[in-house]
């Protein structure tokens, strides 16, 4: 056989030989890159992720160690977070935008901020309200509401409004027909300690509560009536004769002398 380069059975031999060799080598080095690949997936970020993982499992481990759980209910447990979450979280109030504390419900009693507010109530300019005309005459349907509104002031002054243990009377009272804002605002944020009605010095053993929640109509009313019973006559008061005071609603219970002199 022709042994020079130019014969074509030798050269397709050594093709084919080649192509074999290739295909051998291929197929091993597939194998062994899939044998590894299953085994380790082997990348710069799986190396990086490992010592994460054991450090977050090493943290979890560490957190649930500290948090400690309490069994509310049987088979109900609730995670009872460690002190430092306290902390954590107070931390973050303090820093937080306080909001605006716009009505007095709002307020933490005691507070500086609480404080503040009744300072500049003190001396913020009072409300006025003109006078009304005491010789007007008077509604009577103003007067069957008012008289029904009564009830709630019965109880502490009387089924005629002549006082009893516990509350001064309202009958023959110069601070129920004294100036309007008197009785307005003492429904509108109680009255306590000593005062002295129709010349009498009284000290009742607990204050009167604020009654805020009647509304202008209702007050309007009621002291209507009171100032127009049992001998009483004043002018009729308007619902927005009380409804100049809400803004006084929440501050603390009147003293006689927060009052206007009534004579
Ligand atoms: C829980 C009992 C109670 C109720 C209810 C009550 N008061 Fe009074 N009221 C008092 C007490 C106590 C005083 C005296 C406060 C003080 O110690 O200075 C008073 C004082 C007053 C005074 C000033 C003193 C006087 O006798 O004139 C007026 C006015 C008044 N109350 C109106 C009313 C009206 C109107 C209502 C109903 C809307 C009402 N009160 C409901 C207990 C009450």
């Amino acid at each position: 056989m022709d042994q020079s380069k130019d014969n074509p059975i030798l050269r397709f031999r050594a093709f084919i030989w080649g192509i074999g060799m290739f295909s051998v080598f291929a197929v091993a080095f597939g194998i062994i890159a899939l044998i590894n690949g299953k085994s380790k997936p082997y990348a710069t970020e799986d190396a990086a992720a490992t010592p994460r993982y054991e450090t977050k499992s090493k943290v979890d481990a560490a957190q649930a160690a500290n948090f400690s759980y309490k069994e509310v209910e049987a088979g109900k447990t609730v995670q009872v977070p460690p002190h430092d979450v306290f902390a954590h979280v107070a931390k973050q109030l303090v820093a937080a935008k306080p909001t605006a504390v716009e009505k007095p419900e709002q307020l933490v009693p005691g507070s500086e901020t609480q404080k503040k507010m009744e300072e500049t109530a003190k001396n913020a300019a009072p409300v006025e309200v003109a006078e009304g005309d005491a010789n007007a005459p008077i509604d009577p349907a103003v007067m069957a509401a008012g008289q029904a509104s009564f009830a709630l002031c019965m109880a502490c002054h009387g089924m005629n409004g002549e006082g009893g243990p516990i509350a001064p009377p309202l009958a023959g009272s110069e601070w129920v027909t004294g100036p309007v804002s008197n009785p307005i605002r003492i429904v509108l944020r109680g009255l306590g300690g000593p005062i002295t009605v129709a010349g009498k010095e009284y000290n009742m053993p607990a204050p009167m509560g604020a009654l805020p929640q009647l509304s202008d109509d209702q007050i309007a009313a009621v002291l209507t009536y009171a100032r127009n019973s049992w001998g009483n006559k004043a002018s009729a008061v308007t619902p927005d004769q009380v409804k100049a005071f809400r803004g006084e609603v929440g501050l603390p219970t009147l003293q006689a002398s927060d009052l206007k002199a009534p004579k």
